[in-house]
């Protein structure tokens, strides 16, 4: 296929790195932009290579991604998932002159290390759980009664929000220990907390912050919250648990003392920075988990909330220079429901056919997440969460009428989804 170029004469060459279903979001919102003239995705998705220009890379080899930037004269690269970043990438671009929408690996380590973000919150005083670091099955023992039941065990490692344990089983939550320390040498256990979650979406800078609609995601596979985490089921936003007064003590509490401590480090934070939220009865919110990138599935009911230009907002944060943007938004409500692979978690069966992606509803976003376009030219399933299928409404409801009624013409043999996304607040 030729290169895809929207606007030769005044646009700029971006590349959007991953390949999931937030990554399709971001280059649905930049293909709106006046700004972009090629859009370039490593290694993007059936979705993505209808609307750009998609590389085969590994994008985990930062250098493969640098090599690619250097060899499509790219003006600004927007990081999508978090192992690049952790990896460096950001540095590295910084080191060549080109832009990145996404911070350098030291601030990318409050994902990359739970116990760094710990470290970090403690110091700062900002609200999260107590949390110890746990090295053999004896100190398991000797401490765990303290600890619960409710148990939460989490390894210190990148697991896509698979590699945390909640339970109130002490045999379950022992022989979450004892696989964490076989695998990695140690765990963490967790002080539980009670609330509903909800997830804050950060753009920064060193110059200033912007906070997108609060989202919630729903984690578990099961209707009602039940069985395993997963990397998220669906989402909406705004999600109305963040209420005004949520927000400020959000703000006050958690975004203010990272935004100052961020901006005098040496090393860059330009890029998003995910606040997961507990929010308890009394409406005081907790952190559960600081992610440096978007969410996923949480873009896919943000981005398109945005109504201000989306290059504008990645590159002028990529310049730091995010003080002198206004960003606006949408007075609307976004819902979006997650189509997962047959076995999703544990052993998704990929490489199946899917039917019926064409939606001709304008407030139906089908975004691509795990899919390729097999040799025949058909689009199959090539990951565990396959589809996201996003419906804009004035109302939540409305949207998610939309979303799901666009479900029903989708067939993926042995797929399934959750029926309740936005139950909390429907
Ligand atoms: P994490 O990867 O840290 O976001 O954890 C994944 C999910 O586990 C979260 O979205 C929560 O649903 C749950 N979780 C993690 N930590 C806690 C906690 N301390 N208390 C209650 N639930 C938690
Ligand atoms: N949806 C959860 C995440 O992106 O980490």
């Amino acid at each position: 296929m030729g290169l895809v170029v929207f606007n030769e004469v005044m646009g700029n060459s971006v590349l959007v790195v991953g390949g999931g279903g937030r990554e399709h979001a971001i280059s649905l919102g930049l293909k709106e932009s006046m700004n972009v003239s090629e859009l370039h995705i490593a290694p993007g998705n059936a979705g993505t290579a209808l609307i750009g220009n998609n590389h085969q890379i590994n994008i985990s080899n930062v250098d493969e991604v640098v090599e690619l930037v250097k060899e499509l004269d790219v003006d600004l690269v927007i990081v999508g998932p978090e192992g690049p970043l952790v990896n460096g990438l950001s540095e590295k671009l910084n080191h060549i002159d080109v832009l990145c929408f996404g911070p350098f690996s030291s601030g990318a380590n409050l994902e990359g290390s739970k116990e760094f973000a710990k470290d970090v919150m403690m110091m700062l005083n900002i609200p999260t759980a107590a949390s110890i670091r746990i090295e053999s099955i004896e100190q398991a023992e000797e401490l765990i009664d303290g600890f619960g039941p409710i148990w939460v065990i989490k390894r210190d490692v990148l697991a896509g929000g698979k590699g945390v344990t909640v339970t109130e089983d002490k045999e379950d939550a022992l022989a979450a220990i004892s696989e964490g320390i076989s695998l990695d040498g140690f765990v963490l256990i967790e002080e539980f907390l009670e609330g509903e979650e909800a997830s804050m979406l950060v753009v920064m800078d060193e110059s200033s912050y912007v906070c997108l609609p609060a989202s919630q995601d729903h984690k578990r596979v099961g209707e009602g919250d039940t069985g395993p985490n997963t990397g998220g089921m669906g989402a909406y936003a705004p999600a109305p648990i963040v209420t005004e007064s949520v927000k400020n003590k959000v703000i006050q509490r958690i975004i203010e003392p990272m935004h100052n401590w961020l901006s005098t480090q040496e090393d860059l934070y330009r890029g998003c920075l995910y606040v997961g939220l507990m929010i308890n009865e009394y409406g005081d919110p907790y952190v559960v988990e600081f992610n440096v990138r978007f969410g996923d599935p949480e873009t896919q009911v943000t981005i398109p909330l945005i109504s201000s230009d989306l290059y504008d907002l990645f590159a002028f944060t990529a310049e730091g220079k995010l003080s002198e943007l206004n960003v606006e938004f949408h007075q609307k409500h976004a819902l979006t429901v997650v189509l997962a692979s047959e076995g999703y978690p544990s052993k998704p069966k990929t490489n199946r056919i899917i039917t019926g992606l064409n939606s001709e509803n304008k407030d139906v976003i089908i975004h691509h997440a795990g899919t390729k376009l097999n040799s025949e030219g058909e689009i199959t399933s090539s990951g565990g969460r396959v589809l996201a299928i996003t419906g804009i409404s004035n109302s939540l409801s409305e949207a998610a009428r939309l979303s799901y009624s666009s479900l029903e013409n989708i067939g993926l043999e042995g797929s399934h989804f959750r029926k309740d996304i936005g139950h909390r607040s429907l």
